[in-house]
């Protein structure tokens, strides 16, 4: 589907505040529609993304569209990203569809992009017995992404000074809420439905390998030489050239691309040039008592 993103009036577009919906902080104009996600109508053969934002989804999408689609680069270049794989919790400003309008008009099998946390996951997913595949990246990296995405996207409320940011990120007081709470929500879910589990920093580290479990998990068999020619076309430096990855097709006055570009730095570690020892050691203080007995661990470099 076509999003007409050049319909916009570009004076209309305003930083959103947050409300709670079942205490999960989220942009407004979710809140707003929170009935029509929730009552959103899964299909048996959706595949669902799901990630805290900035973790990796994109990165993600294009990994399963290639697996989808026999490695076959022009297939996956049909269209951005965001009109391939609707996000079923965007509500974007009118008259652009909603993520959910998007979807409806689509014909199976889907893959969809979500970053609900796991009890804010229409029941129909769960009802239809639909694939998830989740991706968790460390906190300090996922932090320092969502702090420039605050920048660049103009739809996020402002993120104040990094260190406001990042009181806000641990207080769980940003869009989708407490990366905590996302992460260990979804990692003992997995348990009781069939969620694909993975790490940021695994894909960074073997992209081939993470590549053939989700290839396993879709019941597709990858050939060594197709998962090699999708690790090449999902590399950071490859996405970030490519229009249909990297976001550059929506215009500026919604995502700013000069401030912070969407595919910026793409690495395990960058959390080193902006957190202070104090910021890091609290950090990981707050990530021991929150992610314990969880068996739950991340990597924050590789
Ligand atoms: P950085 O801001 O750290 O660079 P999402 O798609 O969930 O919004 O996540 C965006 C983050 O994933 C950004 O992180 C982006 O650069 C990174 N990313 C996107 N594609 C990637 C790839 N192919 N390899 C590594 N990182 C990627």
């Amino acid at each position: 589907m076509e999003l007409g993103l050049e319909a916009l009036d570009p004076d209309s577009i305003e930083r959103s505040l947050l409300v709670e919906v079942e205490h999960v902080p989220v942009v407004s104009s979710l809140a707003e529609e929170w009935g029509n996600v929730w009552g959103f109508k899964a299909r048996p053969d959706d595949l669902l993304i799901c990630t805290y934002p900035k973790a990796g989804t994109t990165w993600m999408q294009e990994i399963v569209d290639m697996v989808q689609h026999g490695g076959d680069p022009q297939t996956c270049a049909r269209a951005p990203t965001h009109e391939r794989m609707p996000f079923i919790d965007m509500i974007p400003p009118k008259p652009i569809p909603s993520g959910v309008d998007q979807a409806v008009g689509m014909p199976s099998p889907r893959t969809l992009k979500t970053h609900l946390p796991v009890q804010l996951i229409p029941p129909s997913f769960w009802e239809q017995k639909c694939k998830i595949i989740y991706v968790a990246r460390n906190a300090k990296d996922n932090a320092v992404s969502y702090f420039h995405f605050h920048h660049s996207g103009k739809l996020l409320p402002e993120p104040g000074t990094w260190d406001q940011f990042l009181h806000n990120f641990i207080a769980g007081k940003v869009a989708w809420g407490s990366w905590f709470d996302h992460v260990r929500g979804w990692w003992e879910a997995k348990d009781r439905h069939p969620i694909l589990y993975l790490f940021y920093e695994g894909l960074k580290e073997t992209p081939a390998r993470e590549i053939q479990k989700v290839a396993q998990f879709l019941g597709v068999t990858l050939p060594e030489p197709l998962v090699n020619q999708i690790v090449q076309h999902t590399t950071f430096e490859s996405m970030k050239e490519n229009p249909m990855t990297n976001y550059s097709t929506v215009p500026s006055f919604i995502l700013d691309q000069s401030v912070s570009h969407f595919m910026r730095k793409g690495t395990v570690g960058d959390w080193k040039d902006h957190f202070t020892v104090a910021q890091s050691e609290w950090l990981d203080e707050v990530c021991a008592r929150k992610l314990g007995g969880s068996g739950l661990t991340f990597r924050t470099q590789i």
